[in-house]
């Protein structure tokens, strides 16, 4: 039986057929706002039910009820406000209980917005409340303080979800539900990444594997901090990895187009809530998942799961230390599993890893994969990286 998604309903607010062609017609004549790609990424996720049960933007009271208690409503964790912003002088003509097209950055419609409320949200409190803190060198919270100062609710019909690269492995929530009931897959594990697939990923991947009938590796793709690794590299790296080292017939590579929010364990939380709406039963969250610089401590996106009770989540988060190659062991393992210091380990910062690849060095192959490292040793020199 496939796992109830998140509320109990899977969302799709897609318009198609007569009604999408009336909408279209009808969005020609209404007032128009336009939203950057961030948001048309939130819209894209709200129509496909990825978002699942958000129907919408959310309202102020729901806003603060997330916000304070990490609950849509009793039952229903949510973790961090969907939010659609706009600035006081676009939202003034708008009128509660009227219809707004929404234009994407690429001077789309792409929804129609029943407006059932503008309000206001101090915006250091949302952002230290999502964020956990207020300076502004993170990039969630640079993001919360530049948005406008109007908020609007309402239900969305959407006329277009978002084109990105590689459509192909952009699969929907009804569509990886559909896989894996064709694939006979009762326990899926998803991973979530915003990295190339290095050895302790691959090893996180195989040890949640062996208790899981499928893996479904699901890179996020939406909006991603600028030096982060672009998402068309990335593709590249995972589809190179999974040809040479995973079992094709218990691995499935779909993208998620969800903005990346640097939000550690309110993230966490979000993330797992997409993948259980995905159909997913397992979620691997390991060392600060979802994290950005010292933000965070290494387990809170671990830790946070103890704040509900299992079956409100209703997906099993699979929690993992951090990862390394022991040269004692001479395999992947973790503190729970290996002896020995950390001298032990190989151990490479990020930034030294940029350093090798910029210079066109491998990284060891207990790092990283070759085939992989030939990808982004040639993405890092074209790029200057
Ligand atoms: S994230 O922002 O998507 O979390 P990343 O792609 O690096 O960043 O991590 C993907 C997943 O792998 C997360 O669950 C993260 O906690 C986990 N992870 C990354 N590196 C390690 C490691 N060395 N040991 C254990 N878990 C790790």
């Amino acid at each position: 039986m496939a796992i109830t998604p998140h509320g109990g309903t899977l969302v799709n607010r897609l318009l198609s057929g007569d009604a999408l062609e009336a909408a279209r017609k009808k969005a020609a004549q209404l007032p128009s706002i336009t939203v950057d790609p961030y948001t048309a990424f939130d819209i894209d996720g709200i129509a496909k039910g990825l978002f699942s049960p958000l129907t919408g933007f959310m309202g102020e009271a729901e806003t603060h009820s997330v916000l304070d208690t990490m609950h849509l409503r009793p039952g229903i964790p949510w973790t961090i406000p969907i939010l659609l912003a706009v600035h006081a002088e676009e939202a003034e003509p708008l009128e509660i209980g009227s219809e707004v097209a929404i234009h994407d950055d690429l001077g789309d419609v792409v929804a129609i917005l029943h407006l059932s409320e503008k309000f206001a949200l101090d915006h250091a409190e949302l952002a230290e409340k999502v964020y956990l803190t207020n300076d502004d060198a993170h990039p969630g919270v640079k993001y919360t303080m530049a948005l406008g100062n109007v908020f609007l609710a309402g239900e969305l019909d959407v006329l277009k979800t978002r084109a990105i690269e590689f459509e192909e492995y952009n699969l929907t929530p009804a569509q990886t539900r559909a896989a894996f009931e064709e694939k006979g897959w009762n326990r899926v594990v998803a991973f979530q990444t915003r990295n190339p697939i290095h050895r302790a990923h691959e090893y996180l991947t195989k040890c949640a594997l062996e208790i899981c009938d499928g893996l479904l590796i699901h890179p996020l793709m939406g909006t991603t901090k600028s030096d982060d690794i672009p998402g068309t590299v990335r593709m590249k790296c995972y589809t190179a990895l999974i040809d040479n080292y995973y079992p094709k017939d218990h691995v499935m590579l779909s993208l998620m187009p969800v903005n990346m929010r640097y939000a550690g364990p309110k993230e966490a939380i979000m993330h797992s809530i997409i993948r259980k709406n995905y159909g997913c039963t397992h979620f691997i969250v390991g060392r600060d998942h979802a994290g950005v610089g010292n933000y965070y401590g290494t387990y809170d996106a671990q830790r946070i799961f103890e704040d509900f009770d299992a079956d409100e989540i209703g997906i099993t988060p699979l929690f993992f230390e951090h990862a390394f190659y022991s040269k004692r062991t001479q395999s992947m393992a973790s503190p729970k599993t290996c002896p020995g210091t950390s001298e032990d380990h190989v151990f490479l910062s990020g930034t030294k890893v940029r350093e090798m690849l910029k210079n066109g060095e491998m990284p060891p192959p207990e790092f990283t994969r070759p085939e992989v490292a030939k990808i982004l040793i040639k993405w890092a020199q074209e790029n200057g990286e």
